[in-house]
């Protein structure tokens, strides 16, 4: 009753919204993941998804769209019709893509309308049982001697999980063998099964795996310590002075979609956004929903824009090259 009388008082204010907005949505809504199933982006996609579903009376569907570091996805997201029944989730492999990619199909910034920023959170270094280091210091040492002869995962080439590497490559002046997937949810079963050494990765698919003892966490990439990992220091804490990477998440429509269906999209998103039983699961997987009043469309916009030149310039100095 409570989601209805909100999303009636939004609406309200929507009267003179065209016709198609003022009946979205009529039938299911798609939500394009740009990576596999079982991953970070896909479970915090269907968390999503269930809330909005019963908030907009139309089940959101969740589409699995990966590949080549999630820019096969976002492509798909920014041709679809801009009707509002076509949606993206991504996060800050998006902003990477416009300077890892030289052939994109689209404009990072310009083909996609922002419904809202959702979640941020670390990245966790993890590895297989394995590996004897216990410690982060053991670990770093061990990956500084292994060279070429340790696998890191990724998710493709400016995924989160590849920036995450880029950056930890760069600090440790090493170079490691990295793996592609194309999503950490594929990557985790092969760490979990030992064909995998480690994994940068987002604390919404490796906790549960920690906390069942499946592979074993060394720090986090935070500047602060994560409340469900108490024990696990912040790469800061173990030297990598100042070393920071952490994924926001955000929901996005093609360019061109009706204001009044962005509005209405993001209603339903600060629904689930304040759901205690959302908030409880993202708490329980180490990420947070992104903060209050900070998180509309305008703020996704401008969070997009600014991450684009932060990742131009790491991208740059790491001097890593952009890929077809
Ligand atoms: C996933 O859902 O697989 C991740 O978001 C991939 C990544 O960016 O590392």
């Amino acid at each position: 009753m409570l989601r209805r009388t909100l999303l009636a008082a939004t609406l309200s204010a929507l009267v003179a919204a065209p016709a198609a907005a003022q009946t979205y949505p009529d039938r299911p809504v798609t939500l394009i993941v740009p990576y596999a199933a079982g991953g970070p982006s896909d479970v915090l996609g269907r968390l999503l998804a269930q809330s909005m579903s019963q908030t907009l009376g139309q089940t959101v569907m969740i589409e699995n769209v990966g590949g080549a570091g999630g820019t096969t996805g976002a492509g798909r997201a920014a041709r679809a019709a801009p009707d509002g029944y076509t949606l993206l989730i991504h996060h800050l492999a998006l902003a990477a893509g416009a300077t890892l990619y030289r052939n994109l199909t689209y404009d990072t910034i310009k083909d996609f309308a922002p419904i809202g920023l959702v979640n941020q959170g670390p990245f966790v270094i993890v590895s297989k049982l394995g590996i004897e280091a216990k410690t982060i210091a053991e670990f770093l040492d061990h990956v500084k001697k292994a060279g070429r002869n340790i696998s890191f995962g990724t998710a493709g080439v400016g995924s989160g999980s590849h920036l995450c590497n880029m950056m930890l490559q760069s600090a440790l002046g090493t170079k490691f063998n990295e793996i592609p997937y194309r999503g950490t949810g594929p990557a985790m079963n092969d760490l979990v099964s030992g064909q995998l050494d480690a994994l940068c990765d987002q604390t919404t698919n490796s906790i549960p795996q920690i906390q069942g003892n499946r592979i074993r966490p060394y720090a986090v990439t935070a500047t602060e310590r994560v409340a469900q990992l108490p024990t696990l220091p912040t790469l800061h804490e173990a030297g990598l002075a100042n070393f920071e990477v952490t994924v926001w998440h955000a929901l996005y429509a093609p360019r061109g979609t009706p204001d009044a269906i962005i509005q209405r999209l993001n209603a339903a998103l600060e629904v689930a956004l304040k759901d205690p039983t959302v908030l409880a699961r993202f708490a329980d997987l180490g990420t947070t929903a992104y903060p209050a009043g900070r998180r509309g469309p305008a703020e996704a916009r401008a969070q997009l824009e600014r991450e684009v030149e932060k990742w131009r310039r790491v991208i740059t100095e790491a001097g890593v090259a952009p890929s077809n």
